[in-house]
């Protein structure tokens, strides 16, 4: 079976072709264009314009992907595509696209959950995936959740109550005056910094908090105090240690409540995804403490964890497989689709 994966929910177009005719889909091609360019200037994502690129990019993706694929339309068993959460106008170019090609083509449609979906691409590099507890990091969500089955429903145990851990390492790098997106550019220089140089908050870690919510919108407020403090005192900020003990401050927050939540859910895997999945320390660390716990660590590589369409065409490929009902032709988009 060969499936085609439409992803459109935030600034990245992307399409990826998966195979799956075995234990678990194997990845045939993923082409991503991005927005982001167009976005830097905004310091953020602005949605119009990432839909009028979705609708730019999304037929030539279509056909890159085909091509890498070595496949041709005829071949595609499936079309899925996430109907959400993410911005409205940007996830209805992709599902408008997916409905006009499962009709064209003649095979079933699958809308799924874009945070399911980021679960299910490390199948694509691991294979089948046990029952797990997942940590999704990215510009756009903070969520822990329960997965007994990569096709099946999942638990939610928490969420962000405010910024997502992406936009605060985009709000931090902004006002360290390093460029959008600003998460890479956090990591590399936090490299060279001491991250015991500033004790910054750690929010939602009391005896009284929920267990598995995350909040970074204090870190962020303090962040911002002691930098202006240094400013005014004509003090310079040293910005590699500044970087270094904020991400330390997210990092840590971020793999004791996961390793907590994989203890206390029995879980024996703890999977990392999203974009943030990508910040080198909180691999190491999140490697450190699954050891520790005695929790397999399971991070998919960089490519796989930003958003992209093979990790849509690898959750459709599961359902498919899994003997999931397809989704009707009139499929809406739900910005806020629960998990
Ligand atoms: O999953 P993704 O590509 O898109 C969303 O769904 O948001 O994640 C993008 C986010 C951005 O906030 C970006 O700054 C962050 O992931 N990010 C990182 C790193 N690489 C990307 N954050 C911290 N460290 C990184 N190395
Ligand atoms: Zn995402």
């Amino acid at each position: 079976m060969i499936v085609l994966g439409i992803e459109t929910s935030c600034d990245e177009t992307g399409v990826g072709i998966v195979r799956h005719d075995g234990a678990a889909p194997v990845l045939l091609a993923n082409e991503v264009a991005s927005s982001v360019d167009e976005h830097a200037r905004f310091g953020g994502v602005v949605p119009e314009v990432a839909s009028r690129a979705h609708l730019q990019a999304m037929v030539p993706a279509v056909r890159r992907a085909l091509a890498t694929a070595g496949v041709t339309a005829r071949d595609v068993d499936a079309v899925a595509v996430t109907a959400g959460p993410g911005l409205t106008g940007a996830l209805l170019v992709g599902v408008a696209a997916a409905k006009a090609y499962a009709t064209a083509w003649d095979v079933p449609l699958y809308g799924v959950n874009h945070l399911a979906a980021h679960v299910a691409v490390d199948t694509l590099q691991h294979g089948p995936l046990p029952p797990c507890l997942a940590l999704l990091v990215s510009g756009g969500h903070s969520s822990l959740l329960d997965v007994p089955d990569v096709a099946g429903p999942v638990t939610p145990l928490g969420a962000t109550i405010d910024d997502a851990a992406g936009e605060a390492f985009d709000k931090i790098a902004r006002l360290l005056g390093l460029p959008f997106p600003g998460g890479p550019h956090v990591d590399r220089v936090a490299a060279d910094g001491d991250p015991r140089a500033v004790a910054f908050p750690r929010g939602l870690t009391g005896p009284r908090d929920a267990p598995f919510d995350f909040s970074f919108s204090g870190l962020k407020t303090a962040v911002a105090r002691h930098v202006e403090a240094l400013e005014r005192a004509g003090t310079p900020v040293p910005v590699a240690d500044v970087a270094a003990s904020f991400q330390e401050a997210v990092v840590d927050v971020l793999t004791a409540k996961a390793v907590r939540a994989a203890r206390e859910r029995g879980a024996e895997t703890l999977l990392l995804g999203g974009g943030v999945a990508a910040n080198s320390r909180l691999r190491a660390l999140a490697q450190e403490r699954c050891d520790a716990a005695g929790i397999a660590l399971r991070v998919p590589r960089p490519g796989l964890c930003t958003d992209n369409g093979a990790m849509v065409a690898a959750l459709g490929a599961h359902l498919a497989v899994a003997g999931a009902p397809a989704s009707p032709l009139d499929l809406p988009a739900d910005s806020a689709m629960p998990v």
